[in-house]
């Protein structure tokens, strides 16, 4: 017989602050949640008003943020002693509901996840635009956010010097033409906002990063046509350790993988005292995004590429509340940026 939880707000509020912790595009967090109390359920819809229609419009990367934001209901439910049974893209006649996540029941002794606290490191988690140490990571470390990617159905792949210059060159390559796309750049500037203007959504501008000084490192210009916004340019680290999140197939719940699997990779990292970015670029555009596929790999379809290593801790960057009431609440308009 199956132990039914109360899905009161003492249990669901703490699920609701983790999954909206999530990383997300822009920050645009494309996510809204229904709770079905009497199946146990928390939903996990598309929120279609705050969607990328130029940089993403097949939706790719609004399935990767909210993937990472059910990994995160995954590993809260756990850390509250419920076992959580996910199904993606569970009805096929409502194709926004892409995630639901059961409650299940208590979690037994052999549920209990091991390695790193991952709970702990949902909060601490920030992007970190700024220059890393270049200190190598060790091969260890490495190796468990590769096994995370695996858990989930995904692979990270760690390219060699040559592989490096080669995916920076792609992004760099990218960057270049988002900036040559004055509607790209406006939809980008669209989610940036300033400070105190109290917007739950998009990206502060204290949360922004400097350009290279040596041009190497072909980190996003979030700034466009509003050059005053832009940091002065800092050197970055010689010795850049990327990876590349990838899965075997392309299909929507293969993103929604993915996106499970880079919040599993990000925690691990975060878990081990690493700081993240993310170089999303190249997979913005059709060809440069199949010219970062591994060479020889017949089946490798990118997703993200990740910047790891040591250094400064990124700013935190605001969330509004995942509470199911906010599914009503008044979005920004469709690519007009935050409210
Ligand atoms: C699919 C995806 C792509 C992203 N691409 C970039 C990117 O190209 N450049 C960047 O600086 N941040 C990128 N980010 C990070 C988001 O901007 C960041 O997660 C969001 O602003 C929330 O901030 P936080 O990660 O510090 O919580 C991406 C995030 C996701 C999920």
């Amino acid at each position: 017989m199956r132990t039914r939880i109360p899905l009161d707000a003492a249990t669901v509020e703490p699920l609701l602050a983790a999954a909206v912790a999530a990383p997300s595009i822009h920050n645009t967090q494309p996510w809204r949640f229904r709770l079905d109390s009497g199946h146990q359920v928390l939903e996990v819809h598309s929120a279609p008003e705050r969607t990328l229609p130029l940089t993403d419009p097949a939706h790719r990367a609004q399935y990767l943020s909210v993937g990472a934001a059910v990994f995160n209901i995954r590993i809260a439910a756990v850390h509250q002693g419920l076992r959580p049974e996910v199904r993606l893209l569970p009805d096929p006649y409502d194709p926004g509901l892409l995630a639901a996540v059961r409650l299940a029941g208590p979690l037994g002794a052999d549920d209990l996840p091991p390695g790193p606290d991952l709970h702990a490191a949902i909060a601490r988690r920030h992007t970190s635009r700024r220059p890393f140490t270049g200190r190598p990571v060790p091969e260890p470390i490495v190796a468990g956010m590769a096994s995370a990617a695996y858990a989930c159905g995904a692979r990270l792949s760690v390219p060699d010097i040559v592989g490096t210059r080669r995916l920076l060159r792609l992004t760099a390559a990218a960057e270049a033409r988002n900036h040559a796309h004055p509607d790209r750049t406006a939809e980008t500037l669209s989610w940036i906002t300033a400070p105190g203007r109290g917007s739950h959504y998009g990206i502060p501008v204290t949360a922004l990063g400097p350009p290279d000084a040596g041009g190497r490192m072909p980190m996003r210009d979030f700034t466009g046509a509003l050059p005053t916004l832009r940091l002065p340019a800092m050197w970055f680290e010689r010795h850049v350790q990327l990876a590349l999140l990838w899965t075997p197939h392309d299909r929507r719940e293969d993103w929604l993988r993915a996106g499970q699997a880079l919040q599993y990779v990000l925690l691990t990292a975060t878990a081990a005292g690493l700081r993240t970015s993310l170089l999303h670029q190249a997979m913005e555009w059709p060809d440069l995004r199949a010219a970062t596929a591994l060479p020889r790999h017949g089946r490798c379809h990118p997703q993200v590429l990740l910047r790891f290593g040591y250094g400064p801790d990124g700013a935190r960057t605001p969330r509004a509340t995942g509470h199911p009431a906010a599914r009503t609440a008044a979005p920004p308009a469709t690519g007009t940026g935050p409210d």
